[in-house]
């Protein structure tokens, strides 16, 4: 008989631990009922009769694929196409102008969508470059989306996305004009795919292989990380950052209190960061 599959505390401290050690991402306890919805077809693949004893199996064995799935499925992946709309908006009507005239001269602009997920945040920023700023198509745009999760890169990359993820924050103008229906699902086309250049990066590790950026969106993964992790990360962000560059976080996220390097530039309701002095 199948056995009731269940985290208990001890296996969820123990998860809660191989979590925050690769991706510093803090599980709080009231997640254990998630866990256990992730990691139960996880332990049924690998043909664990439950998942205390996946979890045995992992402490035991040295650090293999089955502890990067366990991770990978234990990090929240929520995201979806022009999401809170305001960015995107800002992105539009006032940093994008600026940068185009900023630039001009050495016509180069480099973003970064640092913890991309599936992909739709920076495809959202692509769509928006193609329709809205062709000038740009004879400039080095270098549009650089990264994940540590190498589950979630392999969708970004594929963009394939089905109804439910198509319908949220798409519309259907920009749908139809750059998606191919395939099967129940659609597919962004290759002239926006081609725009994206994936990568996969750990936050924690270094960014040396990365250039200065003229935006960066590090949207709705600080709210994970404890404080010290914020503060390393934005250390490094301000390393990263052009000194007239711009920082998108996510609505319940700031660099206040944790980094005072940044000063918050608000435009109508969307808030960005940039560096003081800038
Ligand atoms: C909630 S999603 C946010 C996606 C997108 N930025 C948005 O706002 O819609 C958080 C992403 O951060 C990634 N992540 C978590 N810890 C990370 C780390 N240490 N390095 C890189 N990515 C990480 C996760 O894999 C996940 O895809």
């Amino acid at each position: 008989m199948k056995q009731t599959m269940g985290v208990n505390t001890i296996d969820f401290k123990y998860l809660r631990q191989l979590v925050y050690e690769h991706s510093a991402v803090v599980l709080h306890g009231d997640k254990t009922y998630l866990a256990e919805l992730y990691l139960q077809p996880i332990a049924e693949s690998a043909g664990f009769a439950s998942i205390s004893e996946l979890v045995k199996h992992l402490r035991i064995q040295p650090f293999s694929s089955l502890h990067v799935q366990t991770i990978e499925a234990l990090v929240t992946n929520e995201t979806s196409f022009f999401r809170d709309t305001q960015p995107f908006e800002v992105l539009k009507q006032f940093l994008l102008p600026e940068l185009v005239k900023t630039r001009s001269v050495e016509r180069s602009l480099n973003i970064w969508c640092a913890a991309c997920s599936n992909g739709q945040e920076p495809y959202s920023i692509a769509m928006l470059i193609r329709e809205n700023f062709p000038m740009l198509a004879n400039w080095s745009v270098k549009l650089i989306a990264s994940d540590f999760s190498s589950k979630v890169l392999e969708r970004a990359r594929e963009g394939r996305y089905n109804q439910l993820e198509i319908r949220r924050g798409l519309p259907n103008t920009l749908r139809d004009k750059y998606f191919q229906k395939l099967d129940s699902d659609w597919q962004i086309n290759n002239q926006i795919r081609q725009m994206v250049e994936f990568r996969q990066i750990n936050l924690l590790q270094s960014w040396s292989s990365l250039p200065e950026f003229d935006v960066i969106f590090l949207r709705n993964v600080l709210i994970y990380f404890d404080i010290a992790t914020k503060k390393s990360l934005l250390k490094k962000v301000r390393q990263q950052l052009r000194p007239d560059g711009y920082l998108f976080l996510g609505s319940g996220e700031t660099t206040i209190n944790l980094d005072e390097s940044f000063e918050r530039v608000s435009f109508n309701k969307a808030t960005c960061y940039r560096l003081h002095n800038a």
